[in-house]
């Protein structure tokens, strides 16, 4: 049976020129700055995001929790959503890591106001309170179904922040989603933000790998504390080919991606049993619920068995995130399941 994987734009596997790009790649050790292949995708990433420098990391938790250690001290407080990955999906690294103390913002789809900000900031003018040193942004935002962060709200987080000497980070795990969705540049967007990590593994369809990208000081630093955490790689051309490949051919099909969204959101709409708000579709993302007593968990199972993948999550919503990895054929066959799965009343 064929399956429609769409749990997660993780899931997309490099495809066979992909592969040839990262057998063919020249390498060296990284360690010692010498691999060509990872320099290159360090600086075109670094030229695409408006940045003096650029680092090949793992993953997108190693980018985010590198950007948040070179630019706090401990004891500091960091200002974050309160749904945003960094903060909840990173194990517990804020504070094992960089040892600092979050103060989360309810954001209106992950986006929070300069009004927000300033209730929480601490100026370090009494002895009583910690430093705000960091403020952390997502975007687009993965719990509220892959939303972009509106221009305008950001460059008034960003002036608030600036205004108070703090440091700015964007999670751009999803940025070219966010790009692909608004129709803007990635450095519309970064010009904001002093630090920004993109995803290659997601829907860019690379193995592995993320890039962080600010100024040279903040990327030397966030170098060091990548060799501290075991992430100085060696060999690592092989992995960035697949970035730099992923670069060029695979940004620009992204809102492919998002029309493929858009269509299985519209067909599950139609489903009497289906909660779903269209206006709530943004990017790659759908979330749903379901009515009529249908026990959410079931039916990903039961849609599972007929070859397509979604995740329910613990609040009782649907996942379904399309990418690389499925056709328009495969979404008429996911929208064929859905029919006949979620239309059964339980
Ligand atoms: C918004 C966001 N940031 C960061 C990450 C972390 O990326 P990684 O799984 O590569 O560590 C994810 C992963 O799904 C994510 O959705």
């Amino acid at each position: 049976m064929q399956i429609v994987e769409l749990r997660s734009d993780t899931m997309t596997r490099p495809t066979p020129a992909m592969r040839r790009a990262m057998a063919n790649a020249e390498v060296g050790d990284d360690c010692f700055g010498e691999d060509p292949s990872v320099n290159r995708l360090e600086e075109a990433m670094a030229a695409l995001l408006g940045k003096e420098a650029g680092l090949f990391v793992t993953s997108g938790t190693q980018g985010n929790q590198l950007a948040v250690r070179s630019q706090t001290h401990h004891g500091n407080d960091v200002i974050a959503e309160r749904y945003c990955h960094l903060f909840n999906a990173e194990a517990g690294a804020l504070g094992a890591l960089s040892g600092v103390q979050v103060r989360l913002l309810t954001g209106e789809r992950g986006v929070f106001t300069p009004a927000q900000m300033e209730e929480v900031i601490q100026r370090g003018d009494n002895v009583h309170y910690g430093r705000t040193a960091l403020v952390a942004v997502e975007n687009t935002h993965n719990k509220s179904a892959g939303y972009p962060w509106p221009v305008e709200a950001l460059s008034r987080v960003s002036e608030c922040a600036r205004s108070n000497n703090l440091r700015v980070h964007m999670d751009g795990a999803r940025l070219f989603n966010a790009c692909a969705a608004t129709g803007l540049t990635a450095q519309t967007y970064t010009q904001h933000v002093d630090t920004v990590s993109v995803c290659l593994s997601k829907g860019l369809g690379a193995p592995v790998g993320s890039v962080l990208a600010g100024d040279q000081t903040t990327i030397d630093a966030a170098r060091y504390y990548r060799k501290m955490l075991g992430g100085g790689m060696r060999q690592a051309g092989v992995l960035a080919a697949a970035g730099l490949y992923a670069m060029e051919h695979n940004i620009s099909r992204l809102p492919e991606d998002h029309g493929h969204a858009t269509r299985l959101a519209e067909a599950l709409a139609d489903l009497e049993n289906v909660e779903i708000d269209l206006d709530e579709i943004h990017s790659n993302m759908i979330f749903f619920s379901l009515r009529n007593g249908l026990d959410p968990f079931e039916a990903v199972d039961r849609l599972s068995e007929e070859g397509v993948r979604m995740l329910a999550m613990k609040s009782g919503v649907i996942r379904a995130v399309t990418h690389l990895d499925v056709s328009g054929e495969q979404i008429d066959r996911a929208i064929e399941v859905c029919r006949k799965v979620l239309t059964r009343v339980s």
